[in-house]
């Protein structure tokens, strides 16, 4: 069983709900199970992200989707306490060459959401990581998915308090499914 593992953080359930659709798309995959795995306050401590069996389960993963909302243009402070946390896989190399991707929201259509997957591409170019980009075309998508046209990963927009527009749902199941699926055939080389 191929796994991937989605860690996100969300306060109002819009990143949650991208973070459940993106594990529904791996799911969907033969042979591949989506693992969601949340960031959350009380694992922090003097701001010190400290969850051991996270950390674990992420390393049973051969692939790890990375989703944060939107704040202040950047990663939450949140899932950036997570992202400093895997410092020591950093130093001993143990994530390198496991798939990466990134998800994020934001209240505003352009509310500096890049800023967030640029954070997320660059800790995984740290680790040794393997980025797969979204591969929807913008505006050729005969479903209407990647309504933002961002490439480098899944930009999107709340629509209310917790909720997600539906394009943005299938493109975050898409992208789930596209990690699965590379996954997949990389762990039968
Ligand atoms: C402290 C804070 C900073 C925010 N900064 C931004 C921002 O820079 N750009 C943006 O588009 N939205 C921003 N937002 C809006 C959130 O990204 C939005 O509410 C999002 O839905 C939160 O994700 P969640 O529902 O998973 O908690 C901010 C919200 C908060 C609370």
């Amino acid at each position: 069983m191929v796994q991937v593992g989605v860690v996100y953080h969300s306060i109002s359930g819009s990143c949650k709900a991208l973070a459940e659709a993106v594990a529904e798309g791996v799911n969907n995959e033969p042979g591949c199970k989506g693992i969601t795995l949340v960031i959350e306050g009380k694992d922090i401590h003097q701001g010190r992200f400290d969850n051991p069996a996270l950390m674990t389960h992420l390393d049973q993963c051969e692939a790890v989707v990375l989703g944060s909302p939107t704040f202040m243009g950047a990663v939450s402070a949140q899932f950036k306490a997570f992202m400093d946390a895997a410092s020591e896989r950093y130093s001993n190399r143990s994530w390198l060459d496991k798939l990466a991707a990134g998800f994020t929201v934001g209240g505003n259509s352009s509310g500096d959401q890049l800023g967030t997957i640029r954070t997320l591409q660059i800790f995984a170019a740290q680790m040794g990581m393997l980025w797969v980009p979204i591969d929807i075309l913008p505006s050729q998508d005969p479903k209407g998915r990647n309504r933002s046209g961002c490439q480098s990963g899944l930009v999107t927009v709340a629509e209310s308090a917790g909720g997600i527009h539906e394009l943005d749902r299938l493109t975050a199941s898409h992208l789930g499914n596209r990690v699965a699926h590379l996954a997949s055939r990389i762990s039968r080389l």
